[in-house]
């Protein structure tokens, strides 16, 4: 599956980085929310390559939708997962691509064109990128941990969100070696699950930017979870991911 998967990615992948190099039409989705004409040819490409390649999923894409409720068999994908990157040329942007069979993660794939970095997974075969083997870091202390997060589009409303952005950072920021903000959740998650991040958090996630990290973070022997610890579902408001050995404090510093 794969190996499937893979190739369809590195083929939209050129797509991805002819756009990245380009000059861009950018409309808003809101006000502070961008996106090209390349999110929406991407995905299209994603979409035509896998309906072909796996009948019987549904297909469900940021930019398109697709599929009602949270189906059973299903693909969730994000063509330009950190757009903002992509528009302003920072190469952390990545096609996700999650497959998921009988409502469980079952095959990723997250690709970052620009670096040529290509991490799969695939439920109980361990995770990898570019074909090597990966895992989560050991560190066992939070004060030694390097954090990721993200942002919400939400925080222009200055609500919940927002909220719980700014109560999360005074909580952790002072119990942490620091928090980085890289502008890409797929990629955050293949960092925690590479073992150069310890931790990741974010509020307010789609279910096709977390589908395939998700999947890498466990194969790569890391822990995903809801804000309590508790077993993490798609669609759920908070993720955070970690090595497993910091879980416990990451979750108790969040909540605090
Ligand atoms: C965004 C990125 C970003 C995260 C946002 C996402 P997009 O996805 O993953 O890191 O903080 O919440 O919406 O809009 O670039 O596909
Ligand atoms: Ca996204
Ligand atoms: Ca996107």
């Amino acid at each position: 599956m794969t190996e499937t998967l893979s190739r369809i990615a590195r083929e939209a992948g050129e797509l991805f980085r002819e756009g990245y190099h380009a000059s861009k039409e950018i409309a808003f989705k809101g006000s502070v929310d961008l996106v090209t004409q390349y999110d929406l040819q991407v995905e299209l490409l994603l979409k035509e390559r896998l309906a072909d390649a796996f009948p019987g999923y549904t297909l469900v894409g940021e930019e398109t939708g697709g599929g009602t409720g949270t189906p059973e068999n299903a693909i969730y994908i994000d063509p330009i997962d950190g757009t903002t990157n992509f528009v302003h040329g920072i190469p952390f942007c990545a096609i996700s691509i999650g497959l998921f069979a009988e409502g469980r993660p079952r095959a990723a794939v997250v690709y970052l064109p620009i670096l040529d970095e290509l991490y799969r997974a695939e439920a109980g075969c361990g995770a990898y990128c570019n074909g090597e083997p990966i895992r989560v870091s050991h560190e066992p202390l939070l004060e030694r941990s390097l954090m990721a997060t993200g942002f919400p589009y939400t925080k222009i409303e200055q609500g919940d969100d927002f909220e719980w952005v700014m109560r999360t950072m005074r909580s952790l920021l002072p119990c942490t070696r620091d928090i980085r903000r890289l502008g890409s959740a797929s990629v955050d998650l293949c960092y925690v699950a590479r073992g150069t991040f310890e931790g990741f958090y974010e509020v307010n996630l789609k279910p096709w930017d977390v589908a395939a990290g998700w999947l890498i973070v466990e194969e790569a022997g890391g822990r995903i979870s809801r804000e309590d610890g508790s077993d993490y579902a798609i669609g759920d408001h908070i993720i955070v991911a970690s090595n497993g050995r910091i879980h416990a404090p990451l979750v108790e510093r969040i909540r605090a």
